[in-house]
């Protein structure tokens, strides 16, 4: 029997998401950093200036992957008693496990394997939750969001920070040339090829904009923010659990 190809068309199993993940884990930083022109490190800040403040509060930041935005909410947010940190990809999380000693913030911090379509959390426990650049990768979506608003707090915060496909204007081309062409090639000199070119092909099978907004009202979500970047290739929305 030959071995399922990584080039990606969905419905994909979740293993085979966890199985890129682990591979790429070791250049993941370094290629988010050089494609995005550090762009990532601002759009993640913005994301943080979000978290609202909870004496004791519990935020889980689910896709975690090397862990960036737990590490910077809990540098943010002293006041919070608990950052989770969940993920599909044991890889991705060995480097958030070692990020987090080394700027010595192991104390309010775990990281756990786990899949954004089963939390295992108990319903209602979580103050603030995020996922960035992960939803676009979770096989059953719809399901996800369901598991966001049943583990929020009512008046829970939920953060979503993702790319999308910019749908007018000269540079919404100009970006679909570089995230088809140019991304894909860099991606492969240093990285594996396969999730390089998977990246764009996840980012066209999301949601819109508005069908993301339509699928968190669904589910009981009030939108409160939405902020475009890269002329909305690159959108940061913010709701709360009704
Ligand atoms: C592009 S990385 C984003 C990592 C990190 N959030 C960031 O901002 O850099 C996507 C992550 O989503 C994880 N992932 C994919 N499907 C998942 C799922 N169903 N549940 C939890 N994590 C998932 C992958 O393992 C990977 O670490």
């Amino acid at each position: 029997m030959t071995k399922p190809s990584v080039q990606m068309t969905r419905p994909i199993e979740e293993s085979m998401v966890a199985a890129m993940f682990d591979r790429i884990s070791g250049r993941y930083d370094f290629l988010n950093r050089l494609l995005s022109a550090r762009q990532d490190v601002r759009w993640r800040n913005i994301l943080i200036s979000m978290v609202p403040t909870k004496k004791n509060g519990r935020f889980l930041d689910m896709a975690t992957g090397t862990g960036d935005v737990l590490l910077a909410a809990a540098k943010a947010h002293p006041e919070y008693a608990e950052f989770i940190g969940g993920d599909i990809s044991k890889g991705m999380l060995s480097f958030a496990e070692r990020k987090s000693g080394e700027a010595g913030l192991t104390s309010r911090i775990h990281w756990a394997v786990m899949s954004a379509e089963t939390i295992p959390e108990k319903a209602e426990s979580i103050d603030c939750a995020s996922i960035s650049f992960g939803l676009r990768n979770v096989v059953n979506k719809e399901k996800a969001l369901s598991e966001f608003a049943r583990i929020l707090k009512p008046k829970g915060v939920f953060l979503i920070l993702e790319f999308f496909t910019p749908t007018s204007g000269l540079m919404s081309k100009v970006f679909q040339f570089y995230f088809h062409n140019i991304l894909p090639r860099i991606g492969s000199l240093f990285s594996e090829k396969e999730a390089y070119t998977y990246l764009p092909k996840s980012v066209a099978s999301f949601y819109s904009p508005s069908e993301l907004r339509d699928s968190l009202r669904s589910k009981g979500f009030v939108v409160e923010k939405e902020i475009n970047f890269l002329f909305g290739a690159c959108r940061l929305v913010k709701s709360r659990k009704a």
